[in-house]
């Protein structure tokens, strides 16, 4: 339920740090509570029939107990629970960012409650009143229940909706964005990419430019930027200068605190390879 609610809230998901302080979220223990109350409503119903039901071998079980008491118990469980559900749910509602209200969904969920009224006040009746009452209205409350609960279920969706509209939307624009930007980039290809060559390099001037050009933006000599500084490199891989080529041409996943590095298999050839690990390996 934890992972559920931060579903909702895509904003947090920079500031929360795994399961613990996605727990300590407002309106996880209301929101839980919520959930433990209905299923106990649900269970004293289903109780009531199961056990009521004629053929159920009540006398095996209980001796102490008649099947009207134990009704009277089941219907006080439901009633409890429903009742407790009028603390919990304003509870749910107070905790829950506003960024998902709605008239629509105010009006569906005080519907949906309003419908376990007179459901709770026959639940009463029959608690209170005479044995031979005690099933009277059963089929009536089971189904002003359901209705509560299924007016409940469509209030979470609304809520989920509403919350989740303005990243959806973002999510659809950047998407957008992203396939025009790609499908201009395949119908435009680059012009050849002219490397700048700095001669005073001496035999590493190709390889440096190679590196200037595609490596640059993450590594820098002797400190870490994207990716780890160039001496860190040199210490790797000094004398596996193929070991050097092969990560360069496809890397893999080695540092838990850096992202992927891009591989450069297609866009850098053999000479290139060659080149920008001989210049690597020459930096002291
Ligand atoms: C977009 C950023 C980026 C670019 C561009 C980039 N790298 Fe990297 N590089 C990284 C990151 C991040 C790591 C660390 C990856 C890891 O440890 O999982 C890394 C790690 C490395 C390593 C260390 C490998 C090892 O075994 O630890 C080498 C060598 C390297 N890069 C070479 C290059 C070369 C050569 C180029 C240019 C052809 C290049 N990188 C371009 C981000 C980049």
């Amino acid at each position: 339920m934890t992972n559920v609610n931060l579903m909702l809230f895509p904003e947090k998901w920079g500031s929360v740090s795994g399961f613990l302080s996605a727990l300590l979220l407002p309106n996880v223990f209301p929101r839980y509570f919520h959930f433990i109350f209905a299923s106990l409503a649900i269970t004293g119903l289903f109780l009531f029939w199961y056990m009521g039901r004629k053929s159920y071998p009540f006398d095996n079980y209980f001796k102490n107990l008649t099947r009207y008491d134990l009704k009277k118990k089941f219907y006080s469980l439901t009633l409890a629970a429903s009742a407790a559900q009028f603390v919990m749910g304003p509870l749910v509602m107070l905790t829950l960012p506003t960024k998902g209200f709605s008239w629509n969904l105010i009006l569906v969920i005080l519907t949906g409650a309003s419908f376990s009224l007179p459901a709770m006040y026959w639940m009463w009746k029959a608690i209170t009143g005479d044995e031979s009452n005690i099933d009277k209205n059963f089929g009536k409350i089971v189904t002003l229940l359901s209705i509560t609960v299924i007016m409940m279920g469509s209030g979470r969706h609304i809520y989920r909706a509403n919350a989740l509209d303005p990243h959806r939307k973002l999510m659809a624009a950047k998407t957008e964005a992203f396939i025009k930007a790609s499908e201009e980039a395949r119908n435009n290809p680059e012009e050849e990419v002219t490397l700048e060559i700095d001669t005073t390099l001496g035999d590493v001037a190709v390889g440096g430019a190679v590196f200037k050009q595609y490596c640059a933006a993450c590594h820098l000599k002797d400190s870490k930027l994207v990716g780890p500084p160039i001496l860190e490199m040199v210490s790797i891989y000094k004398d596996n200068p193929d070991g050097l080529i092969s990560w360069i041409k496809n890397p893999g996943k080695k540092r838990a605190d850096a992202p992927q590095m891009p591989a450069f298999g297609n866009q850098l050839d053999q000479d290139q390879l060659n080149e920008v690990s001989k210049y690597i390996l020459s930096i002291k």
